[in-house]
């Protein structure tokens, strides 16, 4: 019998609070989903290759936790549970073995994650569902590197993860409904707010964005524009956040520019054509963020939003 639509289904540890979490990856975002699997109360084993960035993401997790004690939106009490909840492994057999859930948030490589989803498969226990963080490589395409695609599933968060409230589910050709309703529920039980789309490049949220982002990039490029004036107007204008330009530099421009190339080669539309103007920044290293300089300048310290000089 399928429970596809009950999402209380109590069954699965996962959906009672308990089970055991395995996140592959202690970047940016491996580090964010293992806080709040964390603070939900869930036993979290964060897995890396590199010692040295697991040691940073416990450093950074802590960080995180003292600035929601600062807010006070937690206590010091839920604080050191929540730490006492994470452990560590650099083997991804040492550190499956016991999951109910994987969430995967390793580097973005379709190779890498094809080989990181086989090993999964026989190390992970039986039953175990297999949940991948991609931006933009194919859900279908990852389950299909195991012998249970009906168990792989995209569970996209978004960074900064204890922040933000969207998490973006995405069904595998083969996901079974009952994976997706455990999805959707355990989403709910993160504080997080779900919303369950299909496998096709891009899923919805990166393939709405990034062209916006293309166009604010071929709009300075073609001197409609300049770079605050482009990110003013969408910011006043459409009660956006934060302007598309300036998102680009968070997001990383490389980023940006090897998701267009996934919207353009799956869709084989000329329309997601990354713009010269992204992809000459990217060769010459104006990451955004990341790399000191992008659309704008950042310094260490300073939140002043400061247009680069190349754009001036
Ligand atoms: N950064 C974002 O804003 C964002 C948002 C949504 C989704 N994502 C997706 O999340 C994933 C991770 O992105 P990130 O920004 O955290 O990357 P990151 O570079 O900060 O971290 C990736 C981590 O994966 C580790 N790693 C690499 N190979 C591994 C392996 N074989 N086993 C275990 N760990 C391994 C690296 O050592 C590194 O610590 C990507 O798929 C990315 O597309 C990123």
């Amino acid at each position: 019998m399928n429970n596809a639509t009950n999402t209380s289904d109590t069954r699965n540890p996962l959906l009672g609070g308990r089970g055991a979490v395995a996140v592959i990856g202690a970047g940016t975002m491996g580090n964010g989903i293992a806080h709040v699997f964390a603070q939900s109360g869930f036993a979290v084993t964060l897995i890396d290759v590199s010692a040295v960035q697991l040691e940073n993401a416990i450093a950074t997790i802590s960080k995180n936790f003292d600035r929601q004690v600062a807010k006070g939106t937690i206590t010091e009490e839920v604080k050191a549970l929540a730490m006492a909840n994470i452990s560590t492994a650099t083997t991804i057999a040492d550190g499956v073995k016991n999951a109910s859930l994987v969430v995967e948030a390793a580097t973005e490589n379709t190779e890498l994650k094809l080989n990181i989803f086989k090993q999964l498969d026989e190390a992970a226990p039986a039953g175990c569902i297999l949940a991948s963080n991609t931006s933009s490589i194919s859900i279908t395409k990852i389950a299909a590197a195991t012998k249970r695609p009906e168990l792989v599933i995209g569970m996209h968060f978004m960074n900064p993860v204890p922040v933000m409230k969207l998490v973006e589910i995405i069904n595998g050709y083969a996901t079974s409904n009952e994976v997706t309703s455990t999805i959707v529920g355990l989403s709910k039980q993160l504080g997080k707010i779900p919303c369950v789309v299909n496998d096709y490049p891009g899923f919805i949220a990166n393939r709405i964005l990034m062209p916006m982002i293309n166009e604010a990039i071929y709009s300075l490029y073609e001197g409609v524009a300049g770079v605050a004036e482009i990110d003013t107007v969408m910011k006043l204008g459409m009660a956006h956040p934060m302007g598309p330009l300036q998102l680009a530099d968070f997001i990383g421009l490389d980023v940006c520019l090897s998701i267009l190339k996934v919207l353009q080669d799956g869709f084989g539309n000329p329309k997601y054509a990354p713009c010269p103007l992204l992809v000459n920044m990217v060769m010459a290293g104006r990451l955004g963020v990341k790399s000191g300089e992008g659309f704008y300048i950042y310094t260490a310290g300073s939140k002043e939003l400061v247009v680069s000089e190349s754009f001036k």
